[in-house]
């Protein structure tokens, strides 16, 4: 991985991916393109708008830029998908088989995100192997298995160097979340420090898999760079730092701030998205492929998330 090109890379994940990126490869390595365009570009940096339903368009920028890697970020996620599931389709299909085909075109190495919606069900909910029954029931779920069967076909059918993981709910604070299930595990924080509470919308006792954006940015990069010799699997790895209900985040708050306090206000649909997916991943096999390791556990995390947001949302002011 030298020289890169990110659709999507505004996003949750982009944004912090196009940094970490600039920092290893260097400003001109990196190719940062999304369909809207970013408050600021710097000097020395690239970016390019991109719809990554433009085939050809995105042909011209692998050329032009002549990059090896290729990492595809847009999607709809989750609870939009459910709102709007035809476009999520026409979406993460067709600008997952047009990022798939530049990079069969050009030869490059290929990542993009799966999820534990991949997951439905009827999959065992505890620590949940790799290797699993998939039957989501949501579109964001069945657009995810499909892409992970696309990502592994083209790497069976044309060599591509495909490679991927299932993410959990991302927790970040530089970028908002673009419409998950997951999203009240980042919005609890932004509400404890703005007013010292928050009404939740998933249900106390529903848990779900979660990570810290630090070390999803980590995984990214380091199975990229693992020895494909080593990768039995590919598309893709169970990865997870954390599974954690509703009480046990305000909990993790309450050490910080004792004052903290939550009630609830369920959505039916994001919380009928919660209950098909899993609770926890064995994610023995990302360790052992290519030595995923996360450093981040939920007080941790809450630590650092605090003081990281009271910052950001201090310098707005
Ligand atoms: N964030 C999470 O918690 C999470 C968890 C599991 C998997 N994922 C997956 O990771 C990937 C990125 O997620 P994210 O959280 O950064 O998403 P996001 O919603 O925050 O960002 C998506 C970006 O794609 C851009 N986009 C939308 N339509 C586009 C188009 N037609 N062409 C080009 N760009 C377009 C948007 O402008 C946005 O900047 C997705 O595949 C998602 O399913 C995310």
């Amino acid at each position: 991985m030298k020289r890169v090109l990110v659709t999507g890379c505004l996003g949750q994940i982009g944004s912090e991916l196009v940094d970490r990126l600039r920092k290893d490869l260097g400003n001109s390595n990196v190719v940062a393109t999304d369909i809207r365009m970013p408050q600021v570009v710097k000097e020395n940096e690239i970016f390019e708008i991109l719809d990554v339903m433009d085939l050809d368009k995105m042909r011209r920028l692998a050329e032009k830029y002549q990059v090896d890697t290729l990492i595809h970020l847009a999607a709809l996620l989750s609870a939009v998908a459910e709102e709007k599931p035809q476009m999520a389709w026409n979406l993460n299909m067709t600008g997952l088989v047009n990022a798939l085909e530049v990079a069969r075109e050009f030869d490059l190495k290929f990542f993009t995100p799966s999820s534990i919606g991949a997951f439905g069900p009827d999959t065992p909910k505890d620590n949940t192997s790799q290797d699993t029954i998939q039957r989501p029931t949501t579109m964001y779920g069945v657009t995810k298995v499909a892409g992970e069967l696309l990502c592994d076909y083209y790497h069976t059918k044309y060599g591509v160097d495909t490679r991927g993981v299932r993410f959990p709910g991302l927790i970040s604070y530089t970028t908002l979340p673009g419409g998950g299930t997951t999203d009240y595990a980042v919005d609890i924080y932004y509400s404890a420090i703005k007013e010292g509470k928050y009404t939740c919308f998933i249900d106390r006792g529903t848990a779900m898999d979660m990570m810290y954006m630090p070390d999803a940015i980590d995984a990214i990069v380091q199975l990229m760079n693992a020895d494909p010799n080593r990768l039995v699997h590919r598309n893709a790895f169970n990865i997870s730092a954390m599974s954690f209900d509703p009480e046990e985040i305000k909990q993790s708050i309450q050490k910080v701030m004792p004052e903290f306090e939550m009630d609830y206000e369920v959505d039916p649909v994001r919380q009928g998205i919660a209950n098909s997916w899993s609770n926890s991943l064995d994610t023995t096999c990302a360790q052992e492929e290519w030595g995923f390791s996360p450093k981040y556990d939920l007080d941790d995390m809450t630590k650092d998330m605090l003081v990281k947001l009271q910052e950001k949302l201090t310098e707005k002011v």
